[in-house]
């Protein structure tokens, strides 16, 4: 009621009348009440983006130790350079299975979304209401020393993962969703599985409104996880052997990664039948089963060692399970390189004889990513139908069913789940 009156008194300005007395008199001032309403939707149309009023969303909240719900929250809008995103698919990463388990919580799940733009903040360059953009939880600052050394996925100020899921300024602040009238924490800063999110403009990628969303925001993490890895980390050559122990969201995107680097073997290792026919359906060339009771590998070495001559050039870690930390290095030949994708972080012993002979053991974070330039890059692959999103999609769940989701995905019934708001 307050702005609406603060209209009419621009109003009053422009057209030089008394608008109060106008709408008590408005038998005799039909027409310069049409022209005050003509100026107050053209204010209104442009105005639209400096909206002051909440928005009642909904969110997957996790409240700790594996307990989560469906909860309601209030969204408030962007400020700056911050856009508010209606995500419309969210998608499920394994990381998001571990954080409801054992992060602190409370915080809004997910951290793989698509949506449409539908508020700016005022300094926002590049974005405008209906723009649809994938959200990606690398900001580099620009500044700091891994960014000027052109590291910016793992950014000193901004990243979540360096900063261990603590909130720090250079992401739109917590207040901007209000859970029971508290700010909340979003995971990884984006809290994609729910109605509504503020995030920085630099959180967003704009795509082509032709990319369904479902294929879309699975970019944002799993798949420019694993085809980054191949790209950035690893820079896999033509015709090399590459070896990839778990086959799921991230491992069958370094299957389709080294693929499109024209890898000559590209070697699935999985205990899951089902992900194994999935790994063959995306580039594998070769397919080895093994059972968890096997830590060792002994089986899929002498597989590699048959198929390679001397071990895989590279091999790639990415079950998510500790006691595989030292696989990769099992897997390699001399010289040759192991990427431990799954960012491990328990203690394990290491028998140091599995670095001999120089060896290279690494661990990136989100694909050595730059999503500015790896997002469009991932686009353009897509659209050549050289990589496959919307075939990564075996399920779309609603925000009620993430424990289905979640099971579906620890018993590989499924190569991605898509949540759909
Ligand atoms: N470093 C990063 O930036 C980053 C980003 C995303 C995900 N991750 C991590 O990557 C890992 C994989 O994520 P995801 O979404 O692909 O998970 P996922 O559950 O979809 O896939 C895991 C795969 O490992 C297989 N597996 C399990 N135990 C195995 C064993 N003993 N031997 C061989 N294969 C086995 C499963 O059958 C499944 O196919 C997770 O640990 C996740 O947290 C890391
Ligand atoms: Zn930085
Ligand atoms: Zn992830």
């Amino acid at each position: 009621m307050h702005s609406f009156c603060h209209f009419w008194i621009i109003l009053d300005y422009l057209t030089g009348t008394n608008t109060s007395q106008e709408i008590h008199q408005n038998n005799s001032s039909v027409h310069l009440l049409d022209q005050k309403q003509n100026i107050l939707q053209f204010i209104l149309y442009f105005s639209s983006s400096m909206s002051t009023t909440n928005i009642s969303g909904k969110a997957i909240i996790a409240h700790g130790s594996g307990v989560y719900s469906l909860e309601n929250i209030d969204v408030f809008p962007p400020q700056h350079d911050e856009v508010l995103v209606q995500i419309k698919a969210s998608g499920i990463c394994h990381t998001d299975y571990d954080s409801v388990n054992h992060w602190p919580a409370p915080f809004i799940v997910g951290h793989e979304g698509a949506g449409i733009v539908i508020e700016t903040g005022a300094a926002v360059q590049h974005l405008q209401k209906g723009d649809h953009v994938i959200l990606n939880w690398a900001i580099p600052c620009g500044e700091c020393f891994q960014c000027k050394n052109g590291q910016t996925n793992i950014c000193e100020r901004n990243s979540p993962v360096i900063h261990h899921g603590k909130y720090n300024s250079g992401h739109a602040p917590l207040e901007r969703t209000l859970f029971q009238n508290k700010g909340i924490l979003r995971s990884f800063n984006l809290g994609t599985m729910s109605t509504h999110t503020v995030v920085k403009e630099a959180a967003t990628i704009k795509i082509n409104p032709d990319v369904p969303f479902a294929s879309a925001c699975i970019v944002g993490c799993g798949v420019m996880t694993g085809v980054g890895s191949v790209w950035n980390t690893a820079k896999v050559k033509e015709g090399s052997s590459v070896a990839v122990l778990g086959t799921g969201g991230v491992g069958l995107n370094i299957i389709q990664g080294a693929k499109i680097a024209k890898a000559g073997k590209i070697i699935a290792i999985d205990i899951s039948e089902k992900r194994l026919q999935l790994a063959a359906q995306f580039g594998a060339t070769h397919l080895i089963k093994v059972s968890s009771s096997d830590p060792k590998l002994k089986v899929a070495k002498e597989e590699i060692w048959k198929i390679t001559g001397r071990g895989a050039d590279y091999a790639f870690e990415c079950t998510g399970i500790p006691q595989l930390g030292d696989a990769p290095l099992r897997l390699i030949r001399n010289a040759g390189m192991a990427v431990q994708v799954s960012g491990i972080e328990q203690e394990i012993n290491i028998d140091m004889n599995l670095f001999e002979w120089d060896k290279i053991y690494l661990n990136p974070l989100y694909g050595k990513s730059n999503p500015a330039n790896d997002f469009p890059r991932i686009i353009r692959h897509y659209k050549a139908k050289e990589l496959m999103l919307d075939e990564l999609i075996s399920k779309i769940y609603n925000p009620e069913e993430l424990s289905i989701a979640f099971d579906d995905m620890l018993n590989g019934r499924i190569a991605k789940g898509v949540i759909q708001f």
